[in-house]
């Protein structure tokens, strides 16, 4: 079994020992090439579990099911650096761990708002730089959000979780634009109007928009939460940045090229008053020229998840899912995967992705 990083917590090593695993653990925290990953996979390997930073292709899967490996977990929600088909191709099942990261990543998209309305991280640096005189009335003005209108793109569990934070934290108005109607959302936020409006105040609204160009259009405050694909890559460009107000911020904390990244950093020079607070990049490790130069952007290296709680959690799900497979476990259905934080694990692989394709039978209570 091999697992190209070091993992936080050791309940996840349990669980692998338990499945009757040796494993080997690369210790590298470099980038790993493939052909590196391909030599730690080497002659025997029942399963692995790698980062998103990695390729996972048909190579990588070729040589995986060569050396008898039977499962394969992501240790990320996303899964946009594992080529899906080509597991199935070798009948791999392809794990990943939602949930655990779900609050998590909202309050990191969360942080990434403050600090760009209110320039918490330029002020920060003028601090330090000795360059405070005293208070002044025009010293770093920021942007309100409170009662301003907040607009998350992808709606699913971290887009859900953070546009309630908003909403609830600022009373914040939402439009969202997501290819299913959030009902759940939809529903939270008209109790919660119902309950301001009780109280006298004024009541809060959601609207699911028609198109992604509404939202930029309308939002004060826009976050991302699209996983990325074909369909997403650039979503955000020249044009639809032109849509945004002068004044607006953007928030990715999903991935990178969802933004096309040379054009933010244009538009940032273009528009002073215009914020973006970024975990995520194109080129990950790397920035698109310009970017680190600009105040009125907030940048962060990919730590949405990063909680000790949600990354053990990570990596016990990852584990999870491989140990169950090698084990001959069904897959589990439920999107509530708070069973498998538990003592008494479910006897199921908690998220595979292909269960269907690579026929891993469904669990049932
Ligand atoms: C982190 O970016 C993840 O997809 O889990």
């Amino acid at each position: 079994m091999v697992v190209t990083k070091e993992l936080p917590g050791d309940r996840w090593l349990e669980i692998l020992k338990q499945a009757d695993c040796m494993v080997e653990v690369c210790v590298s925290t470099d980038v790993l090439r493939v052909s590196e990953i391909k030599d730690a996979i080497g002659e025997r390997c029942d399963g692995a579990i790698g980062q998103l930073t990695e390729d996972w292709g048909e190579e990588l899967f070729a040589a995986l099911k060569a050396a008898g490996g039977k499962a394969y977990s992501n240790y990320a929600v996303g899964y946009n650096n594992v080529d899906v088909g080509a597991a199935t191709k070798h009948g791999i099942p392809v794990g990943n761990t939602p949930g655990v990261l779900t609050e998590t990543t909202a309050e990191m998209a969360v942080a990434l708002s403050f600090a760009a309305a209110r320039r918490v991280v330029e002020a920060d640096r003028f601090m330090r730089g000795g360059h405070y005189k005293g208070w002044l009335p025009t010293l770093f003005l920021g942007e309100l959000l409170h009662q301003k209108t907040v607009g998350v793109i992808g709606a699913g569990r971290i887009g859900s979780a953070y546009a309630r934070m908003m909403v609830e934290g600022c009373r914040m108005d939402l439009i969202y634009c997501d290819h299913h109607q959030r009902k759940d959302l939809e529903d939270y936020i008209a109790f919660y109007a119902e309950f301001l409006k009780s109280q006298g105040q004024k009541p809060v609204y959601c609207k699911r928009a028609a198109s992604v160009e509404e939202v930029l259009q309308e939002a004060d405050l826009v976050s991302l939460h699209l996983p990325l694909d074909n369909t997403t890559h650039h979503l955000i460009n020249r044009e639809r940045l032109g849509l945004m107000k002068e004044n607006a911020i953007l928030i990715n904390t999903s991935r990178g090229p969802v933004i096309d990244e040379s054009t933010l950093v244009a538009h940032c020079q273009e528009h002073p008053n215009f914020r973006a607070g970024l975990d995520v990049y194109e080129d990950e490790p790397d920035m698109k020229p310009g970017l680190s130069e600009l105040d009125n952007v907030v940048i962060m290296p990919h730590t949405g998840s990063a909680t000790g709680w949600t990354r053990q959690g990570m990596a016990v799900l990852a584990a999870g899912n491989v140990a169950a497979i090698l084990m001959g476990y069904p897959a589990w259905q439920d999107p509530d995967i708070s069973p498998f934080l538990s003592d008494d694990l479910p006897k199921a692989a908690p998220s595979i992705v292909n269960a269907d394709e690579v026929g891993v039978r469904p669990f049932m209570v």
